[in-house]
């Protein structure tokens, strides 16, 4: 495996991302972290922000034990909260084909809040297949697998500080 991103080039870009969402709503902003692997990235971003936050969580179907999505996307979890009327920042740790932010996007506009964002740790802009617009990016790295820091790999290698990238393992 080798560390695409240390542990601390992450801290520090989420210290800067912090510092202006704080900027950008002063007046506090409602943030929505989907499971699981924006977790990690939520609990971060959401201690460097200066400004009010609250924290709601949506859940998703996954990739499971595959490397590629499968096209399809499924709420398992919704919202605690209605939305309506918040400025909501979806919070998420990769976009790759954006076939899941573009589709949560579509879900919570349809509920009217008043401003929606997008903050991601990670975007691979070469793997795009559906627009989403990405307010808030950590880095931008290349079309190569990658876990840690919340990323998985059939759920194993979530808790590693530094995002890696995973070399040839065998679809199982
Ligand atoms: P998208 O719908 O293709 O943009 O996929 C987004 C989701 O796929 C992310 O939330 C991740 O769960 C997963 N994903 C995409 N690329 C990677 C990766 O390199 N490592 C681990 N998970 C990934
Ligand atoms: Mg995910």
């Amino acid at each position: 495996m080798r560390v695409l991103v240390t542990a601390e080039q992450i801290r520090d870009r989420i210290r800067e991302l912090g510092a202006a969402i704080g900027r950008d709503y002063p007046d506090g902003v409602l943030l929505v972290a989907i499971l699981k692997g924006a977790c990690f990235f939520l609990a971060d971003l959401a201690r460097a922000i200066t400004c009010p936050v609250r924290l709601d969580f949506i859940g998703i179907s996954s990739y499971g034990k595959s490397k590629t999505s499968s096209g399809e996307v499924r709420l398992t979890k919704d919202l605690d909260t209605a939305i309506d009327g918040a400025d909501v920042l979806l919070v998420e740790d990769i976009v790759d084909s954006g076939i899941t932010l573009n589709y949560l996007a579509g879900v919570l506009e349809q509920r009217h809040p008043r401003s929606l964002r997008i903050a991601a740790l990670l975007d691979k802009p070469d793997r795009r297949v559906r627009p989403v617009d990405v307010a808030y990016v950590g880095f931008r790295i290349p079309d190569e697998f990658v876990v840690g820091y919340g990323l998985d790999y059939a759920e194993q290698y979530r808790n590693l500080a530094d995002v890696c990238v995973l070399g040839d393992v065998p679809e199982p």
